[in-house]
């Protein structure tokens, strides 16, 4: 048993919360991750202002025979507000916040009596985090599977670390970003987190939404296959905000475009059609595969309990026999 802050606050068994996948975390992912002692957060991603997301409720719903959460784009929740309003209504434990200003809906969450968790890109938005008063705060690296930012998990957490035990010890930190394994779970303990949040490793497990092509080439996929661009959301007239770009699977879309960010920008929205149809067809040549840099670790798609048991007992071992420096038994 690993205990920490967060496995003590939030009452439960291990330190390890899932990721709100956007499309992918719907509730029977949420519920698996919750019934093997992490915490499943359902993926309320644009809060429906976008085509083509699962129904949040009926994810909800599902959810909600044990812990979940639930996480929302912040950007695209202020254009639908009410899906927080409905989202609440399933008594979530906690409402996980991502890519934006977290401020108009800390009050609503807290009259709910859920937990405010911001996940941040940037040393600098962590401030936002705690004027809301956010419980935990997920400091996000570059080599996170999805949307984000520049910064390097390793160097991040510590500096993170650092700067919440000056200015807010009691609140809990969060790593994320390239985490899917016992040696990921452990050295984000030892950098300084109370928890990590796990994205790509349970994007490819059996109960995420994620469609089976993707994961079968994401398996057949190096780390060197990723990369982190803008031109996507440009091209498909997705209005992110101009600091965060997508990591996805390299393909010929990005061949193309990746070195042509300007250009992309000024095509914006152009290609929205062209996309939507190659989605639908899943031509894996335009549509993003979307995952993280630890898709070179990924070999299988396996239940998400074995994934938490896995990484839990793995992490067990080493930091049980971190002192002997014999690290090379446990891999
Ligand atoms: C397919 C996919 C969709 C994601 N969608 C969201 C999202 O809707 N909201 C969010 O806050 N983070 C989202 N993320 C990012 C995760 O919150 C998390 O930071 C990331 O997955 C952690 O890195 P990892 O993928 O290396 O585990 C997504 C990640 C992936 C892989």
């Amino acid at each position: 048993m690993i205990k920490t802050r967060l496995t003590e606050r939030f009452g439960i068994q291990h330190p390890i919360m899932c990721a709100p996948m956007a499309y992918v975390t719907g509730g029977e992912l949420a519920a698996a991750v919750s019934r093997a002692g992490g915490l499943g957060i359902v993926g309320g991603g644009y809060a429906g202002t976008v085509g083509g997301e699962p129904d949040l409720e009926t994810e909800l719903a599902q959810a909600k025979s044990g812990k979940f959460g639930v996480g929302f784009i912040t950007w695209a929740l202020e254009r639908a507000p009410k899906m927080l309003t409905k989202a609440l209504q399933y008594s979530p434990l906690c409402v996980f916040l991502s890519f934006g200003d977290p401020s108009p809906f800390a009050a609503e969450i807290a009259q709910a009596g859920a937990v405010l968790i911001c996940q941040v890109q940037f040393l600098s938005q962590i401030d936002m985090a705690l004027k809301v008063g956010a419980a935990a705060v997920v400091v996000q690296g570059s080599e996170a599977g999805g949307h984000g930012a520049s910064r390097s998990t390793f160097p991040f957490v510590p500096e993170a670390a650092d700067y919440l035990k000056k200015h807010s010890p009691e609140t809990l930190l969060l790593a994320a970003g390239g985490i899917a394994d016992g040696r990921g779970l452990a050295a984000a303990l030892m950098l300084g987190a109370d928890g990590v949040v796990v994205g790509t490793r349970l994007w490819a497990s059996a109960e995420a939404l994620t469609p089976e092509a993707h994961t079968d080439k994401a398996i057949a996929a190096t780390g060197d296959s990723t990369i982190r661009t803008k031109v996507l959301d440009a091209l498909r007239g997705t209005p992110w905000p101009k600091e965060y770009s997508l990591r996805f699977l390299k393909n010929k879309l990005t061949d193309e475009w990746a070195s042509r960010e300007n250009e992309a920008f000024s095509a914006f929205g152009t290609l929205s059609e062209q996309y939507a149809e190659a989605r639908a067809r899943h031509d894996l040549q335009t549509e993003a595969v979307v995952c993280g840099e630890v898709v070179g670790l990924l070999k299988d798609r396996p239940t998400a309990e074995s994934i938490v048991n896995s990484m839990v007992s793995q992490a067990e071992g080493l930091l049980r026999d971190g002192g002997t420096l014999n690290f090379t038994s446990q891999l």
